[in-house]
């Protein structure tokens, strides 16, 4: 909270709009596309969302509505009709939905779209005219495309860039297919197959492999998998850039085959550093990194920037390359640091002499190797504005206010908010809206954009809803009266009930005010251990009531599927959290040797971690099926399935060929709670009571051998099919689990029932805000 208190009763003094600096070297970033084009796009977008209704709206683009570089909408009603009109196309959608939103009490979310369109539209007149306070709304996160888009194909996608459209996302990642550049770079300079079979990664891995963390883990890729990416990314461009976006394309940062060494024995080339724990397999471990001064790095990524640009016919002239992420680089001498962004500054522009570069701010976030000067020279060596740090998440480790703003390098105030795609309800609604409005006035703010950067998607569609909207906001929103809406347009009806849920959610859940990372991880979908902590950063009894509230909902709202979804939601998070509670009862009385409790604690959780599988079978976003069959739709030889099988089964479990990164991505689905979690617990239970009856020490190493050689390895081979139909009744299931759970709900905690306080022990920065240079 450093600066908030302060700077926040500066916002109610300016309560008008205070430009950050303004980048004139920016300014030919904007869309190539002619107006009518984009209009045209827009229309089309309407007419996939409201078929019926679509002939009410009439679009134009008209890119002098407003002042240079920030997109404006109006909205006018004419006669019957809605005319939108935007500065591109991304600004009428955005106006569009805006005026669903608003005006028609809609809603579009990844969980799905409530889109009752009163049968009058509603007026607007005058015409409202809103101009965005920044130039950029930015989306996605590198790992993004690896934790949710890896498996989908064009219909999916479409979907989603209509969101984004519709969302204001101007400036998306645009990364499907830079393996199959590569691939053709790499033949032509005289890689041979081999060579490329054991650099690139695994399609559920492509995110690290892309970042030099790893390589090959999970491949290797095959010609059908290049030649669906390259088509998937041929339509995904085209319609970003008919929408009038900026996407924003892949450039080189060094990390190249290990085959290089032999090809260019002359090339300085170091060996990375390790990575998480891939230190076991130097197959996969410590990419060799070509360095930027090398004159063979502006060689290959020149060649690379061009095969693309004539691939995917043109270029609007963003990039990103992260050089660094969680890897320290071998000195920390500025000099090197600075040659190092140089190096790939100078690299794309010699390709692209327009060329921007965007880079992720995460490496300043992670370690003690960043001090100011690392950053200051890291960042300066490339000229001002010519490089945009996306501040990765400033919603729990802003960078931007202990570096002078990125030393005057513009930058993107991005909500990260999810890793690895878990499922667990979190968000800081309180702080956001206050923290967006301080990065923009921050002192010598280099802001120009705000930004979501989850590493997964298909979460807390809340958190993303209320992100999109404080992107045209030029105060801070009434949380309060934001939420009763968001819950009215959530289901296209009020309900008392819901209501009162939602104001319980928002109080608690949705208002974290720690800057936790480990916010959405829970013992229960983590491996079993005497030591492994629940995290408990809220008071989960009075979160807990909003699930009776929903449940009795259903009289009025059973009939909305996002009812049904949240309804799942919420009762999977209180059964996370009663098993959590049974875990930590769990942990105190074997400490007290009390076997007769420690057996039922036990045997609690096994049975509560079936019925979250029952809880969630019952409604289609909630089933493994989805994951593995979409994985597998993408094959086009039983073999091929298989791998595309095993990489969508290993990256969601054991994540690495030893469980390098284990149950980093869990997730809370129907199939995997019953068919992975409820076994691993009952193997825990089946051990650890063989160890109370013989009296030994728990050996915690042993059990992970085990676990992993008679579990979870056996299960990520393992080829049989899931379920993508739903089973079961929400509310009546709902309504069961109620009634079997209410008890432990509301009964207070005894001297036997104690929550671990885990305060003390959550995770932080290594050391965030030590300094070497002041
Ligand atoms: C709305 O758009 C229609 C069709 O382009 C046009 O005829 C009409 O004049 C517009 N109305 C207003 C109020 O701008
Ligand atoms: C990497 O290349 C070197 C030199 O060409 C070779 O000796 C080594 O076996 C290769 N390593 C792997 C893991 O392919
Ligand atoms: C790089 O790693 C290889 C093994 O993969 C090793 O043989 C070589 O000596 C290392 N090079 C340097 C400069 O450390
Ligand atoms: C390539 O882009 C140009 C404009 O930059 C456009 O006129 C042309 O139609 C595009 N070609 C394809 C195949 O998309
Ligand atoms: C940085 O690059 C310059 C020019 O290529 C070179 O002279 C200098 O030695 C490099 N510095 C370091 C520390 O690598
Ligand atoms: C915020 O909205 C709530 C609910 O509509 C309302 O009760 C409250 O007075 C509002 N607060 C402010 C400061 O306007
Ligand atoms: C839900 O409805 C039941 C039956 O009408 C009622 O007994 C209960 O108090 C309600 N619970 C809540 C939290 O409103
Ligand atoms: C073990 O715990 C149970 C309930 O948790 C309690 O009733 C019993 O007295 C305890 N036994 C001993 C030996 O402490
Ligand atoms: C795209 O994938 C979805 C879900 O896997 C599937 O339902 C749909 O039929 C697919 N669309 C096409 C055109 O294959
Ligand atoms: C624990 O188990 C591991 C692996 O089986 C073994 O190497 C180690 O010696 C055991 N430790 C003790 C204290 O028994």
């Amino acid at each position: 909270m450093r600066h908030l208190s302060t700077i926040v009763s500066i916002i109610t003094v300016f309560a008008v709009h205070i430009s950050a600096i303004e980048f004139k070297s920016l300014d030919h970033i904007k869309t190539k596309t002619r107006p009518d084009d984009q209009a045209a796009a827009v229309t089309a977008l309407i007419r996939r969302l409201i078929p019926e209704r679509a002939a009410a709206f009439t679009v134009v683009v008209n890119p002098s509505l407003g002042p240079p570089r920030l997109d404006t909408f109006q909205i006018e009603s004419s006669n019957n009709k809605v005319n939108i009109t935007g500065t591109t196309g991304v600004a009428a959608a955005w106006g569009f939905y805006h005026y669903l939103k608003h005006y028609c009490g809609c809603h579009i979310s990844w969980a799905g779209n409530q889109l009752n369109v009163p049968s009058t539209l509603p007026k607007v007149q005058p015409a409202l005219k809103i101009t965005s306070p920044n130039r950029f709304r930015y989306y996605q996160n590198v790992c993004t495309v690896s934790y949710s888009f890896v498996w989908w194909n064009w219909t999916r996608w479409e979907r989603e860039i209509d969101w984004m459209a519709m969302n204001g996302i101007n400036l998306p990642l645009a990364f499907n297919a830079q393996e199959a550049i590569w691939h053709k770079v790499y033949l032509k300079m005289g890689f041979t197959q081999k060579d490329l079979d054991t650099h690139f990664g695994g399609p559920a891995f492509l995110a690290w492999a892309r970042m030099g963390n790893i390589h090959g883990w999970g491949g290797p890729l095959t010609q059908s998998w290049h030649a669906n990416q390259l088509q998937l990314q041929h339509q995904i461009l085209k319609r970003m850039r008919d929408l009038g976006m900026t996407p924003v394309l892949p450039a080189f940062a060094g990390h190249v085959p290990n085959a290089t060494v032999r090809l260019f024995p002359k090339a300085n080339i170091i060996n990375g550093t390790i990575w998480s724990k891939f230190y076991k397999d130097p197959q996969y471990c410590c990419t060799k990194y070509l360095v930027p001064s090398d004159p063979l790095f502006k060689t290959i990524g020149k060649a690379f920037i061009e095969t693309m640009i004539a691939e995917f016919n043109g270029t609007d002239h963003v990039y990103n390359a992260d050089l660094f992420n969680e890897m320290n680089p071998v000195s920390n001498d500025l000099g090197y640091l600075a040659n190092a962004s140089r190096g790939v500054y100078d690299t794309i522009i010699s390709a692209d002499p327009k060329g921007i570069w965007l880079m992720q701010g995460w490496l300043f976030t992670v370690n003690g190797f960043w001090y100011k000067e690392q950053i200051k020279a890291h960042l300066t060596a490339v000229p001002l504005g010519r490089l945009i740090v996306l501040d990765l998440a400033s919603d729990i480790l802003p960078v931007y206010d202990r570096t002078d703003s990125y030393y005057g390098q513009p930058f993107i105030w991005c909500m990260l908010h999810n890793f690895g795609g878990n499922h667990g309800l979190y968000g800081r609604l309180d702080y956001i809206n206050k923290a967006v409005f301080v990065g923009r006035i921050f002192p010598g703010s280099t802001m120009v954009g705000t930004g979501l950067t989850p590493e997964g998607i298909d979460q807390n569609d809340v958190m993303y809803a209320f992100m999109n909207d404080l992107a045209w906001r030029t105060q801070p929103a009434n949380v309060t009266a934001w939420i009763d809406s968001y819950a009215v347009r959530r289901y296209g009806k009020f309900s008392q009930q819901s209501h009162n849920a939602w104001r319980i959610l928002k109080d608690t859940i949705y208002n974290s005010m720690e800057n936790t990372k480990e916010h959405n991880r829970n013992a229960i979908v983590s491996r079993p251990s005497l030591k492994s902590q629940p995290d408990m950063w809220y008071d989960w009894r009075e979160v807990a009531k909003a699930w009776p509230l929903m449940i009795n909902a259903s009289a009025e709202l059973g009939t909305s599927p996002l009812y049904r979804y949240d309804l799942v939601d919420i009762g999977r998070q209180v059964l996370q959290d009663i098993s959590a509670s049974y875990y930590a009862e769990f942990q105190t009385v074997f400490n007290k040797n009390n076997k007769t409790a420690a057996r039922s604690c036990l045997a609690k959780i096994l049975d509560v971690l079936l019925d979250m599988d029952t809880l969630l079978a019952t409604d289609s976003h909630w089933l493994l099926g989805n994951w593995l069959e979409s994985a597998k739709a993408l094959g086009t030889s039983v073999k091929e399935q298989k791998w595309l099988d095993y990489n969508a089964r290993n990256q969601i479990t054991i994540w690495g060929p030893h469980a390098e990164i284990n149950d980093y991505a869990n997730k809370q689905w129907a199939g995997l709670m019953k068919s992975y979690y409820h076994r691993r617990w009952s193997l825990f239970a089946f051990e650890l009571d063989i160890y109370m009856d013989e009296h030994r020490v728990w050996n915690q190493t042993r059990f992970n051998e085990l676990c992993l050689n008679t579990i979870e390895m056996p299960w990520t081979f393992d080829t049989s099919d899931f379920t993508t139909e739903p089973v079961g009744d929400t509310v009546k299931v709902s309504r069961w689990l109620f009634e079997k759970y209410k008890k432990d709900i509301s009964s207070r905690t005894g001297d036997v029932v104690e929550f671990v306080d885990v305060s003390s022990q959550r995770w932080r920065p290594n050391k965030p805000y030590m300094d070497n240079s002041s």
